[in-house]
């Protein structure tokens, strides 16, 4: 619930179980007051008198400003890192000559004007496919609205809270009243002020084929930044973090604040830890050449910071995001189909017998969406060209795409077509007849990554021409599913919309998105930046599941997704099993190794299935089955990190649907050092009363126990073995 107290003018945000308060002072600021757990016995009209500033006005003359401002903004007596910094062109008429000098005027005064609480209010660059998501409950959503006293600026701060899961999305929305433009120098969606000395940092690093590397550090004195400077969210960092105050948190216990972009593009989150133990956290766009021209009468309104605070520590708060993705963000579909994905059977090397021939084979093992990757379109033999020429080549399919996706119809799957909608080869027929088209600065070096150039999205003709050729090729054809690739950073970001580029890509990429999602109502979309370069909330919005990885090795895919989980639900985490001996490591694995990382998420294969004989054919399709009658678990289940790889090389997870009645246990060992033993991992989230069953593979009773045996004492006898041990198990409650 959302109130506002007119005599202590107060705001309090209440979450189930958290609050978020901010008060208008005497100087008619928003300054913040407090965010964290709410006090068990507090009912939602407790009142807070908002006395909290941190220092006496004036007590020195190196810091003027005793409170925390709500959005921290360039100006006023501002002298730290700032969500906001605008350049005011325009001087008041009365100024003398000399005083003009003085320009422009960087100086941003926030003063309250008024507030309203609504339902529902939108950030910006929301899905516009109109697809529901499993819950469509409107929301409230403060708007408050501060105004510059001289200059033609009002900043909406917005609020739309999900108290059920104590997180709430922030974005600010710019307003321009004047008659010239205002220069946005700087722009975060929200500010946030963490308690004092909250100054452990998880965070997610990584690189292709390594994403999703946990960090987690003390951060020192000063601004610590993570952030991404391309057209996509990138490999490098994602922008998620988790909080909390130094060893004061765990995986299910303590005080954990967390916050995530709902953003696909140049993105930055910042955290200013100060002398006086304050932190802030600014996120938004990345300020790297970045430039926002807020014409006459404009409004701009940003994406969404999504953040929440949780008191059962990290899994907590990873929890608290799954669901809100689950249940607010994906667009609600039934539970994610087994995919196969001939990619790394054939590469480059595909034609329409081939594919036939996969396609047969993997319905027979059970599988229910069939996907041809690359290599299926103009001149794409390689990598060298054709990106850009969306047109079935009659080299690969001399009869068209039209028998394949009869065939794979028929057989009982969906099918997935793969695009790189964004990209271009020089050596294709769209490059040689628009050079003009692609990200460039005039006579200097268009550098190639991959042998491709990036498409200028700023120009809204190549974003419709993209539109067409995608959507004739849907139109043609009955394609229930697209996997949209991106295989490069941005160089050279030259543009038609200049400097907004970083902003008018990922707008481009959403309206691409959307526009096909709306068009092509059966339409499911994967997203994929050479594996996993571009997850966040706002693809998760557009899109039903994400590439993880290029990395299929399932040694190295336990620690890839155990990252993943840190932020981002099972559901949309597309998993695969490929070959024994590993194509990227060259490592060899158990196909049961294989399986068991794999089903944690979207279960997907990727092996060339002629080279498999019929015992192991047998085998998959064994494995596959035990998926499908347990995968309503992983997908919609809360998900408990039981052991974690830094602890002692082992992962074992346990997902559980809300009311307990079923759950599935998961352990992969990546490393074990010999002499080593560890008890059985105790469970999460069962009732404790309940009595379950538990069976492997093969529905063989392993156990029955209770509830209250498992979350004490664990699954018994579960010894856990050398590196790539792994094992699944299901359980489910009596009655
Ligand atoms: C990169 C992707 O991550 C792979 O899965 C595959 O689709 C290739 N691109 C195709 O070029």
């Amino acid at each position: 619930m959302i109130h506002y107290n007119p005599e202590t003018r107060t705001f309090s945000l209440n979450g189930r179980s958290s609050q978020y308060t901010m008060q208008v002072d005497y100087n008619e600021r928003l300054v913040h007051i407090s965010w964290g757990p709410r006090p068990k016995d507090a009912d939602e009209t407790a009142v807070l008198s908002g006395n909290n500033r941190f220092m006496a006005a004036g007590f020195t003359s190196f810091e003027f400003q005793g409170s925390k401002d709500e959005l921290l903004a360039y100006g006023d007596t501002t002298m730290h890192e700032v969500a906001l910094k605008i350049a005011f062109p325009d001087l008041p008429a009365s100024l003398t000559e000399a005083e003009t000098l003085h320009t422009p005027i960087r100086d941003v005064r926030l003063r309250y004007k008024s507030h309203e609480i609504v339902m529902d209010a939108q950030p910006g660059l929301l899905p516009l496919h109109g697809l529901p998501t499993q819950n469509n409950e409107p929301r409230e959503t403060l708007r408050i609205q501060l105004q510059d006293p001289t200059q033609p600026l009002t900043v909406t701060l917005c609020y739309r809270l999900t108290p059920e899961h104590d997180i709430f999305e922030r974005w600010i929305e710019l307003y321009n009243s004047g008659d010239s433009a205002l220069f946005v120098e700087q722009c975060s969606f929200a500010s946030l002020h963490l308690p004092s000395r909250t100054t452990e940092i998880t965070s997610i690093h990584g690189s292709w084929a390594a994403e999703f590397t946990q960090q987690r550090q003390i951060i020192p004195v000063g601004t610590f930044a993570l952030g991404h400077r391309s057209v996509q969210t990138g490999h490098s960092s994602n922008p998620f973090f988790m909080a909390n105050r130094p060893g004061q948190a765990w995986e299910e216990s303590g005080l954990v604040y967390f916050g995530t972009l709902a953003f696909s593009g140049a993105w930055q989150i910042a955290f200013d830890h100060q002398h006086s133990g304050d932190v802030r956290v600014l996120g938004g766009y990345n300020p790297f050449d970045f430039e926002l021209v807020l014409a006459p009468k404009e409004t701009h309104v940003t994406p969404a910071f999504v953040c929440g605070v949780c008191e059962n520590g990290w899994g907590g708060a990873s929890r608290r995001l799954h669901r809100f993705a689950r249940e607010r963000v994906l667009p609600e579909t039934p539970t994610r189909p087994v995919l196969y994905n001939s990619w790394e059977a054939t590469y480059f090397d595909l034609n329409a017998d081939g594919q036939m021939a996969l396609a047969r084979k993997a319905a027979a093992m059970g599988v229910e969406l069939f996907v041809v990757d690359d290599g299926w379109f103009g001149g794409r033999r390689t990598d060298f060209a054709g990106l850009g020429d969306w047109w079935v080549s009659s080299d690969v399919f001399p009869e068209g795409l039209q028998p394949l996706i009869d065939e794979v119809h028929q057989l009982g799957m969906q099918f997935g077509l793969w695009f790189e909608p964004e990209m271009v080869n020089p050596d294709s027929d769209l490059y040689r007849q628009h050079p003009d088209w692609v990200l460039h600065f005039p006579g200097r070096p268009r550098t190639e990554a991959r042998f491709q150039l990036v498409l200028d999205f700023g120009r809204e003709e190549v974003v419709d021409y993209i539109f067409t050729a995608i959507d004739t090729i849907l139109s043609q054809h009955d394609i229930d599913f697209i996997k949209w690739d991106m295989n490069r950073n941005v160089t050279e970001p030259g543009s038609v919309a200049g400097k907004a580029i970083w902003r008018a890509h990922v707008a481009g990429v959403y309206q691409l998105m959307d526009k096909l999602r709306q068009k092509h109502s059966k339409l499911s979309i994967q997203s994929c930046s050479g594996g996993g370069g571009r997850i966040d909330l706002g693809m998760l919005a557009r899109t039903d599941q994400v590439w993880t990885s290029d990395n299929t090795d399932a040694l190295d895919r336990i620690r890839i997704q155990e990252g993943f989980s840190l932020a981002y639900p099972a559901r949309a985490m597309e998993s695969w099993v490929t070959h024994e001996k590993n194509h990227q490591t060259g490592r060899i694995a158990e196909l049961s190794t294989r399986f068991d990382v794999a089903m944690r998420g979207a279960l997907g294969i990727g092996s060339n299935l002629n080279e498999l004989d019929a015992a192991e054919l047998k085998d998959y399709a064994r494995h596959i089955a035990f998926y499908k009658k347990i995968r309503h678990v992983v997908q919609e289940g809360d998900l408990y990190r039981l052991a974690r790889l830094e602890e002692d090389g082992t992962t074992a997870v346990c997902y559980v649907l809300s009311d307990g009645s079923e759950a599935v246990y998961s352990v992969a060992v990546k490393d074990h050092v010999l002499g080593f033993y560890r008890s059985p991992m105790p469970l999460h989230g069962l009732v404790s009363h309940a009595i379950y069953t538990i069976t492997d593979i093969d529905a063989y009773e392993v156990a029955r126990l209770t509830g209250y045996e498992l979350m004490v004492q664990g699954i018994p006898g579960d010894a856990i073995g050398t590196a790539g041990y792994s094992r699944t198990l299901y359980l489910k409650a009596a009655g």
